[in-house]
């Protein structure tokens, strides 16, 4: 039987009712009981220090530093859901970003997919700035297909809690995922 792929999820935003943090609930809905072959885990990055490489001693990092850069390292591929901040990607993911990123480099051939909601581009111009970021860390990013979702134009398509509601952005978000497995399949050579 295929070894199942593990998908580790991401999320820029830190609140609760977070829409981001609730496209990854979705996302984990479609795992368990839609989409064969892969397993998706939420890693919380609130927990992480702001980087210091102070906190670096002879190679090692603070232990949930450690225990991050481990998850990143296991992980078959990464399911980023990035919040647009002031144009960019949130202070929240890019500090978990930088503390992958020391050496040795956790990030270097991981294939990835970007999600995000925001306003008028629907958290676009971030998404392009996680891809810049990806270029220098050597991650792989799926092109299509986008996900990007205006919610401030389209409130209900999130409920207050930050759950996805609506069907066809639900299908939309599964399409996601299903590529994000088939380029993974592909980049390890297993189809
Ligand atoms: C500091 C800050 C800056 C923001 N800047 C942008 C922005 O540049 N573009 C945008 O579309 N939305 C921006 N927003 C709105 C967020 O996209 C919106 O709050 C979104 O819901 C955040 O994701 P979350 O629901 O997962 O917390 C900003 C929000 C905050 C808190």
């Amino acid at each position: 039987m295929a070894r199942v792929i593990k998908i580790v999820a991401l999320s820029g935003s830190l609140r609760k009712a977070s829409f981001h943090t609730g496209l990854i609930r979705y996302a984990i809905e479609l795992s368990k009981s839609v989409i064969d072959g892969i397993q998706i885990e939420y890693i919380d990055l609130s927990n992480l220090p702001m980087l210091n490489t102070d906190l670096e001693k002879e190679g090692t990092f603070p232990a949930e530093v450690e225990a991050f850069r481990h998850k990143i390292l296991e992980a078959d591929s990464v399911l980023f859901a990035s919040p647009e901040y002031n144009y960019s990607v949130s202070a929240p993911l890019k500090n978990a970003i930088d503390w992958a990123s020391r050496p040795p480099n956790v990030w270097a051939g991981k294939p990835a997919a970007i999600v995000s909601v925001g306003g008028a581009f629907g958290g676009g111009k971030a998404q392009h700035h996680l891809r810049q970021i990806g270029v220098f860390l050597d991650i792989h990013f799926i092109n299509k297909p986008e996900f990007y979702l205006d919610v401030f134009k389209h409130p209900d398509k999130c409920n207050d809690d930050g759950d996805l509601v609506d069907e066809e952005i639900k299908n939309r978000l599964k399409k996601v995922i299903v590529s994000l497995k088939e380029f993974t399949l592909k980049l390890q050579g297993r189809n």
